[in-house]
C-alpha cells in the first residue's frame, strides 16, 4: 500500500486518512482496493506464464467480506471457506458457487448438506470418515481432494522433513492414511477423486519447502501409480509486517514452484496436473491498516510511556495472540520518530497491547490518529465483542474515493440475541 504525506497529512491515493477516520469513525480498517486487485492480478500473472492450468481460490478467513468476495469474482478467483458462515457469506456475493471451495477437519453434516443444496462442488476432504459422510450426504457428484499431510512443516526460513507428523489436518503420507483416503475416495459412489492438498504453513517467506514437498508428493502419487488431475498447494504466502520480513516474491516464487512440478512430474513420466492455490493474507495483509485515536497518555518515570487508543485486542489479537510486531504511523502530521513507547488498547487486560517499545512521535497526543499497518488479514476476521466492544467499520478506499463496504457494529445489534425481557 503506498501511503505518502502529503501537506502533513498521511494519505492514500491521494485522500486523507484522518478525514476517512472522521467520516467513518475509529477504529476502522481502511483497505487500498487497487491493491487487493493488484495482488490477484500477479498471481493470476505469474501462473499464467507458467502455462499450467491453475485455480486461485482466496482463503477468506483472512478477511471476509461480500464486497471483498465482489471484488474477488471481478479478478477471477474463488474462494475458499470453512465454515457455514463463511459459506453463507460467499453466497452473498457474485462469485460462482461452482468457485467455492469446502474446506475444514471438522465439517459437520449439516455443513456438508447445506454446501451441496447450495451446488458447491469442490470438498477438500480431511478424514476418512468424511469420505463416508460426504458420500452418504451428497445426493449428486461432487469433486474432492484430499488434504494430505506430507510430513513437512515450513518456516518462515526454513523447512523440516520429518514436522508436523501431530496434526489434526490432512492424512499421513508416512502412515499410509493419505493411500488409504485416496483408494476410499476411488471406490466412492457420489465422489470423484480430483486429487490431493496440501498447506505446509503460513507466512512462509520463500519456495523451498513448498517444491520439497511437491518433489515428495509426485514421487509418492507416480510409485503408487495414483492419476491425479489437480494439485492445491494451499496458501501461505509471506507478507511484510516490519523490516523483519519479506513479501512473497510472488513472480520469481510462482515460477520456481510450477518450474519444479513440471520437472518433478517429467521425472517420473507424470502428467501435469492443474495447480491450485490458496492465498489469503497475501491478498490482502498488506493492503489493509488500522486507523485508532489516541486517548490516554501515560508517562511512568523511567518505566514505560503508554499511548492509549480507542481499539485493542478486540480488533487487533495478533500481537496477544502470537507477539507479532506491526509498524505505525502518526496519521495527521509527519514528525521524527523520536520517543520509545508503548501502544495499547483500552481493553480490560494487560496483554491488550497493539506494540511495545516502538519509536513514534514525542508529541503524540490525545485527538491524534494512528496508523497500524499491514492489518489487513487475520485482524477484522479475528476480532470479537470481548469487553462489548464493537465489530469497526470497513472501508475501501481507490483513486476516486472512500466507501465503507462494512458498518461499524451498533449497540443495538451488541444485544440482538440477548433475551431481554
Ligand atoms: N489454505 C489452507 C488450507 C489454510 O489452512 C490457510 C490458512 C490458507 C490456505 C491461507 O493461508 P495464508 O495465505 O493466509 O497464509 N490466524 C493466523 C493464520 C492462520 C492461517 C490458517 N490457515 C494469523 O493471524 O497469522
Amino acid at each position: 500500500m503506498t501511503l505518502q504525506y502529503i501537506h502533513n497529512e498521511l494519505t492514500l491515493h491521494g485522500h486523507r486518512l484522518s478525514d476517512i477516520a472522521r467520516t467513518s469513525g475509529t477504529p476502522l480498517f481502511v483497505y487500498d482496493e487497487t491493491m487487493i486487485r493488484n495482488q490477484c492480478r500477479r498471481f493470476h500473472r505469474a501462473l499464467q506464464e507458467s502455462e499450467l492450468n491453475y485455480t486461485i481460490s482466496y482463503a477468506s478467513k483472512a478477511f471476509s467480506s461480500v464486497q471483498l468476495f465482489n471484488l474477488m469474482a471481478e479478478e477471477n478467483t474463488g474462494l475458499d471457506v470453512v465454515s457455514e458462515g463463511e459459506l453463507f457469506t460467499a453466497l452473498q456475493s457474485t462469485v460462482a458457487e461452482n468457485r467455492i471451495h469446502f474446506h475444514g477437519n471438522n465439517k459437520t453434516d449439516r455443513e456438508i448438506k447445506y454446501a451441496v443444496e447450495s451446488g458447491v462442488d469442490y470438498f477438500v476432504i480431511d478424514s476418512l470418515d468424511e469420505i463416508d459422510r460426504l458420500d452418504a450426504l451428497a445426493d449428486r457428484t461432487v469433486k474432492a481432494v484430499l488434504r494430505i499431510n506430507p510430513g513437512v512443516e515450513a518456516h518462515t526460513h526454513e523447512f523440516i522433513q520429518t514436522g508436523q507428523e501431530n496434526s489434526k489436518f490432512g492424512l499421513s503420507v508416512k502412515k499410509g492414511l493419505a493411500l488409504e483416503g485416496i483408494k476410499k475416495i476411488q471406490q466412492a459412489a457420489h465422489i470423484d477423486f480430483m486429487g490431493v492438498h496440501f498447506h505446509i504453513g503460513s507466512q512462509i517467506f520463500e519456495s523451498t519447502g513448498t517444491i520439497a514437498t511437491i518433489d515428495l508428493v509426485i514421487d509418492w502419487l507416480a510409485d503408487n501409480d495414483i492419476a491425479i488431475s489437480v494439485l492445491n498447494i494451499g496458501g501461505g504466502f509471506s507478507i511484510k509486517y516490519t523490516d523483519d520480513d519479506v513479501s512473497y516474491p510472488i513472480e520469481d516464487g510462482i515460477k520456481a514452484i510450477t518450474d519444479a512440478l513440471k520437472k518433478a512430474c517429467e521425472r517420473n513420466h507424470y502428467s501435469v496436473p492443474e495447480i491450485s492455490l490458496e492465498p489469503g493474507r497475501s491478498i490482502v495483509g498488506e493492503a489493509g491498516i488500522t486507523l485508532y485515536e489516541v486517548g490516554t497518555v501515560k508517562d511512568i518515570p523511567d518505566v514505560n510511556y503508554y499511548v492509549s487508543i480507542d481499539g485493542g485486542m478486540s480488533d487487533h489479537i495478533r500481537t496477544a495472540l502470537y507477539d507479532a510486531q506491526y509498524e505505525l504511523k502518526l496519521v495527521n502530521r509527519e514528525e521524527p520518530h523520536d520517543k520509545l513507547m508503548t501502544v495499547a488498547g483500552k481493553l480490560c487486560e494487560s496483554g491488550d497491547i497493539i506494540r511495545r517499545d516502538i519509536k513514534l512521535p514525542a508529541s503524540i497526543r490525545t485527538g491524534d490518529y494512528l496508523a497500524v499497518l499491514s492489518t489487513g488479514a487475520y485482524h477484522y476476521s479475528m476480532s470479537s465483542n470481548y469487553n462489548q466492544m464493537l465489530k469497526p467499520a470497513v472501508v475501501f478506499v481507490t483513486a476516486a474515493g472512500a466507501r465503507e463496504v462494512i458498518r461499524r457494529q451498533s449497540l443495538e445489534q451488541l444485544i440482538q440475541n440477548d433475551v431481554v425481557h
